[in-house]
């Protein structure tokens, strides 16, 4: 396969995208926000339904809120003694641990939350489910394709290039909805509508080394 122009500048840009946690103080223009979400939103999905809603947090009051929510069940996770059991305990020399609501310090704040939408396909597999077994076991492995997290998977890979093309950086985190609740309470999600991440954004104040990616030939097969 011939290598052209643009699978060199796409490869370059999917390549140098990383996931930034510190940013500078400067605001990021809501223009750039609003194009790089309308961008992410050409991703596949399941019957174009585009289940999805941006929320993108820039009022500091109510960023904090969210980091205050996401530190204070960190804590009270932290304080349950089967936690602590299972985390290591950390060498003296190692720099401190970056707090669970580091991202109090981005200039803005994307949540992206989705409808827990049930097909009829799904509806009628449940209702022959109460009789049939084998109807359970459709609708199971029906379900644990999760169509709807893919999705979201799909708009966010998306996202994270459409912003990095845009110079700015950002950090894609699911650890937040450990506070699920309390973030959609503060944002006033309507019943329904789940939290699936948090995605702090800026422009980058940081620039990590890659971590790199396995060999395709370690991570894939072809059924010939
Ligand atoms: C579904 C998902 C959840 C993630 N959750 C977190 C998170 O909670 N906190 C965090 O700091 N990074 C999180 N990350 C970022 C990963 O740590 C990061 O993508 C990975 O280490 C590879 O680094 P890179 O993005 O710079 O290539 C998450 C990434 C994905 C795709």
């Amino acid at each position: 396969m011939a290598v052209t122009q643009e699978t060199t500048e796409l490869a370059n840009l999917v390549k140098t995208r990383r996931s930034i946690r510190v940013w500078q103080d400067k605001a990021v223009p809501e223009e750039l926000l609003s194009q790089a979400i309308e961008l992410a939103t050409w991703t596949a999905n399941p019957g174009n339904q585009q289940n999805w809603r941006f929320y993108v947090v820039i009022n500091k009051n109510t960023i904090n809120a969210l980091a205050d929510a996401v530190e204070s069940i960190a804590a009270e996770l932290n304080s349950w003694p089967e936690i602590q059991k299972i985390t290591p305990p950390r060498p003296a020399s190692a720099p401190p641990p970056r707090k669970p609501g580091f991202f109090r310090a981005a200039p803005a704040i994307i949540v992206v939350g989705s409808n827990n939408i049930q097909t009829p396909q799904d509806k009628a597999l449940e209702e022959r489910g109460k009789y049939d077994p084998r109807a359970t076991l459709i609708r199971e492995w029906r379900n644990s394709a999760n169509a709807r997290l893919q999705t979201i998977g799909g708009l966010l890979a998306l996202l994270c290039l459409a912003l990095h093309k845009a110079g700015l950086g950002a950090v894609w985190m699911t650890g937040p909805i450990q506070a699920k609740g309390e973030i959609e309470k503060i944002l006033n999600m309507p019943a329904g509508m789940d939290a699936c991440l948090l995605m702090p954004v800026g422009y980058p104040a940081e620039s990590p080394e890659t971590r790199g990616r396995k060999a395709v030939a370690e991570i894939c097969e072809f059924v010939r």
